[in-house]
């Protein structure tokens, strides 16, 4: 098994796919979380509430990344930081955002370790391409010899009715080239409808319905999805969906009603597996916030089918 490194680690969306991925390729290739970073608490809860691996809540700037890299000698570093700096709506100056602080120091410790990671994946915003993070990352990967792909990816590409168009990179540092993720020949139809993803339970939540006089004024904006309708499909699920009335994610048109995608639907359309549970404690606020800032499992685990033939043979120089 190879070890992987979750830094960022959020609620856990990288976890889940790796125990997916590991479904498949129960061989050499499978793939051993053996830490996760994440300095927010809520996060660490849900995931150690679902794969029992200790996180470790710290920032990541704050750390001593040889620390990491000295436990195993050939390893898989996963890296979604904060896209918030990036990202149109909270877009400031990344330079001077602290939130930008971890990724930062990530890339100084690449350009100048003696001790490296053998692959290394980032999934961010496609905004972030353009950022001086990105050029700064690419170039500390390019002085060390990785061999990297990047490209924006979505759900949509893979057959999933959400919309999700996330930049990923991926660098090995044990191969000439990255092979690109495989993408799913076009067909007119998803791989499942929306109605298929709907929790008979989040019918009788009533925080999940919206007024009928904010439907009213929010009508022309809001994206309000029918189930029944096979070619339906979601926007992207931010952080504040259940905050912001608009551009936040879809709703559904039930009967002449309309409401939210409960916080399970959101995980079922983000490809996560039945077993996937949040603690009681967490409400539905912070399940919605945690899920807006995850990954779509369906498209991380394209990306770790293209990464891992690097951590299956996991012989390159270090
Ligand atoms: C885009 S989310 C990643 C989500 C994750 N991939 C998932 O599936 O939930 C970014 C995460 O980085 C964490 N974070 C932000 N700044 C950090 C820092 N300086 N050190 C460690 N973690 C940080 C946030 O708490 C958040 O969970």
């Amino acid at each position: 098994m190879s070890a992987f490194v979750e830094l960022f680690c959020g609620l856990g969306g990288v976890s889940e796919s790796v125990r997916q991925f590991n479904c498949v390729h129960s061989d050499e290739r499978a793939l051993n979380v053996i830490r996760a970073v994440d300095i927010n608490r809520d996060c660490a809860a849900v995931h150690e509430h679902n794969f029992g691996l200790a996180v470790d809540c710290r920032s990541l700037e704050s750390m001593n990344l040889h620390e990491i890299t000295a436990t195993h000698p050939h390893q898989t570093w996963w890296l979604s930081p904060p896209c918030q700096p990036y990202c149109r709506r909270g877009r400031g100056q990344p330079q001077r955002d602290r939130r930008c602080d971890a990724i930062q120091a990530i890339t100084r410790f690449l350009a100048r370790s003696d001790t490296l990671p053998s692959v290394v994946i980032l999934e961010n915003v496609p905004e972030f391409a353009s950022s001086q993070d990105a050029a700064d990352l690419r170039k500390a990967l390019g002085q060390r010899e990785y061999a990297t792909w990047s490209g924006d990816l979505c759900p949509t590409q893979f057959g999933v009715p959400n919309l999700r168009r996330r930049h990923y990179l991926i660098a090995r540092r044990d191969a000439g080239e990255v092979a690109s993720p495989r993408i799913a020949a076009p067909t007119r139809q998803w791989n499942f409808p929306i109605a298929s993803i709907l929790d008979e339970d989040a019918q009788t939540a009533p925080e999940l319905w919206v007024d009928r006089a904010i439907v009213d004024s929010y009508r022309t904006s809001m994206d309000i999805v029918d189930p029944d309708d096979v070619s339906a499909r979601a926007a992207c699920f931010g952080s504040g969906y259940g905050k912001s009335i608009i551009r936040s994610g879809s709703y559904l048109r039930r009967g002449d009603r309309v409401r939210r995608f409960s916080p399970t639907e959101v995980a079922r359309l983000l490809g996560f597996s039945p077993q996937f549970r949040f603690p009681d404690r967490i409400g539905v606020r912070r399940r919605w916030k945690m899920l807006g800032n995850s990954v779509s499992v369906f498209v991380v685990r394209a990306v770790l089918e293209s990464a891992s033939p690097a951590v299956a043979r996991s012989a390159g120089p270090r």
